[in-house]
């Protein structure tokens, strides 16, 4: 009996692990989804699919997910202008989640070239 129910908790406990290790991967790699609905935040330079009006504004659509993070945070590390305005717009609405559904969801979008300076 006892060697029974040991055998039902390991294999709980397998699943369980599984389980945790497939949500992890999952949300390592961005929800595009989520992202979408804090992309508004970043339209009004970015685009709202990330490719933007104006040409001074690199264009985020299309770039890489791993890229565009690790940009913002060289932005964010630098102390410039652009992570001034993301800490005084966004605090509390933007964290590390939140931008790693950003990624993924600007790498999902098609980059066009007619406009956006890219980089
Ligand atoms: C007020 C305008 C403005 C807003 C709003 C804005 N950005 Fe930016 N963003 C810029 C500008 C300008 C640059 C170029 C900065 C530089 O290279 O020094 C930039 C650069 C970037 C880069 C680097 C792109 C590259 O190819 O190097 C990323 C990633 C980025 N922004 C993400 C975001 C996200 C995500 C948001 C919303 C949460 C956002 N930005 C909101 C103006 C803006």
């Amino acid at each position: 009996m006892t060697k029974r129910r040991s055998g039902k908790l390991v294999w709980g406990l397998v699943v369980l692990l599984a389980l945790v290790l497939w949500i992890g991967t999952a949300r390592a790699a961005g929800d595009a989804a989520a992202g979408a609905r804090k992309a508004v935040y970043c339209a009004y330079c970015h685009g709202l699919d990330g490719n933007p009006i104006d040409l001074g504004v690199p264009r985020l659509a299309g770039q890489p997910a791993r890229r565009l993070l690790a940009r913002i945070k060289a932005l964010e590390s630098d102390g410039n202008i652009h992570a001034a305005m993301l800490k005084a717009l966004l605090t509390g609405n933007i964290g590390e989640r939140e931008l790693v559904d950003l990624a993924a969801y600007y790498a999902a979008q098609q980059a066009r070239t007619a406009s956006g300076a890219g980089h």
